[in-house]
């Protein structure tokens, strides 16, 4: 059944997209042999993937993009505890967080992922490749084990990225292509008020336990667990308060878009604070952001670069510390 679907699907999308683009697929004004990449579509500046039934699949390149999109899609069906190729992570798959096989705007996608890796990263003190920023998230978001470099599918993963921010020039940067930060709020985000917009808009799925819910497969989750044992460890980017906020606001519930949040700020700062207020498995950060004016306001552990308690660089509010920071870092240059 499946396997008589999915050619039509893709000749139904092939269809599509030859009466949509009229046979052009890029819409900044790249040329058309450019066109064979899978990716470049933009409204305005605001950088908008392909979708994965533009994959060549046709081609043995193809088949190893079409690999790797099913292990961002369904990492836990082939890497998870039950993995039918290894068990190396908690259960999630890289596309709960990288909405749509990383392709959303504001979604968290990969849009400039292959444009500006390798890249400095202060998180690690070091340049970082491709590979090593997928293993971060596998040992923090997935809180697993890295995957071996020279794996298939590590190389899968490699070309899907690749794939998906094939012809996003170099130094260019789209809207989009991160979490939205949003505005501080003039207060410290509050897990009290957060639970209640919790249980209105987000229990339905992710539970009042937070677990969210397996799949009837028991593969993984049909809704990803938010905290607890089987979630992201705290050595992930969503357990930065504004990573968390910028993320919810522009994408959950789920089916929202950033055109059409359904949270207020405010909502989304407090609703993140209550999701990061369980606990969830540890990991070892001691090597972290050791240039200490390089580590954001928001990281939830310290040492800091400046004087205020962990509990306000977990929770805010940011703009006083924004203000120290600023006036630190700039100490920091004069004696440079
Ligand atoms: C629990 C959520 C979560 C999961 C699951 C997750 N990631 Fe991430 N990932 C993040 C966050 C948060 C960032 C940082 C985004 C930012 O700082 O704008 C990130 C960043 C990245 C980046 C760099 C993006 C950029 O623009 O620099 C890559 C590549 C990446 N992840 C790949 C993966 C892969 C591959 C998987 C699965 C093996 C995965 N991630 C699973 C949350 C997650
Ligand atoms: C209708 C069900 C539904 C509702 C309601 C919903 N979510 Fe989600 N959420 C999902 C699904 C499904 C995913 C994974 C997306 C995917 O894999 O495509 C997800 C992913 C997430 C993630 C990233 C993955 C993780 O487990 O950490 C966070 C954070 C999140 N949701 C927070 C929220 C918050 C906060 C709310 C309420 C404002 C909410 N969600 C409401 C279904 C839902």
């Amino acid at each position: 059944m499946k396997a008589f679907w999915i050619p039509a699907i893709i000749f139904l999308a092939m269809i599509i997209a030859v009466l949509a683009g009229g046979g052009c697929r890029s819409k900044t004004g790249g040329t058309a042999s450019k066109a064979k990449a899978g990716t470049i579509a933009s409204e305005g500046e605001v950088w908008t993937g392909w979708n994965q039934y533009q994959i060549p699949d046709y081609t043995e390149e193809g088949q190893e993009i079409r690999y790797g999109y099913e292990l961002i899609a369904n990492t836990s069906y082939y890497l998870g505890p039950k993995g039918t190729v290894a068990a190396l992570t908690n259960g999630m798959n890289c596309q709960n967080c990288h909405l749509k096989g990383g392709t959303v705007p504001f979604g968290n996608n990969f849009g400039k992922v292959f444009a500006t890796y390798p890249l400095y990263r202060a998180r690690n003190n070091g340049i970082q490749d491709i590979y090593e920023r997928v293993n971060d998230c596998f040992q923090r978001s997935l809180n697993g084990e890295k995957l071996d470099t020279a794996s298939r599918e590590m190389q899968a993963i490699y070309a899907y990225i690749k794939w998906v921010g094939d012809g996003v020039p170099k130094g260019k940067v789209f809207a989009g292509t991160s979490i939205m930060k949003l505005p501080f709020m003039n207060r410290a985000a509050d897990p009290r008020r957060g639970q209640s917009v919790y249980q209105v808009k987000c229990v339905s799925c992710h539970g009042a336990d937070g677990n969210g819910a397996p799949n009837p497969e028991g593969t993984g989750y049909l809704y990803p667990p938010l905290w607890g044992n089987h979630s992201f460890n705290d050595g992930a980017g969503l357990f930065r308060l504004g990573s968390m906020a910028g993320f919810i606001k522009n994408n959950m519930p789920l089916g929202t878009t950033y055109r059409d949040p359904q949270l207020t700020d405010e909502e989304a700062w407090d609703i993140a604070a209550y999701i990061n207020s369980h606990a969830r498995p540890l990991f070892d950060q001691h090597e972290d952001w050791k240039i200490l004016s390089k580590k954001p306001l928001d990281a939830p552990y310290g040492p800091y670069i400046d004087s205020f308690s962990q509990e306000q660089h977990k929770y805010g509010p940011y703009g006083p510390i924004a203000i120290a920071q600023a006036a630190a870092k700039s100490r920091v240059e004069t004696i440079k």
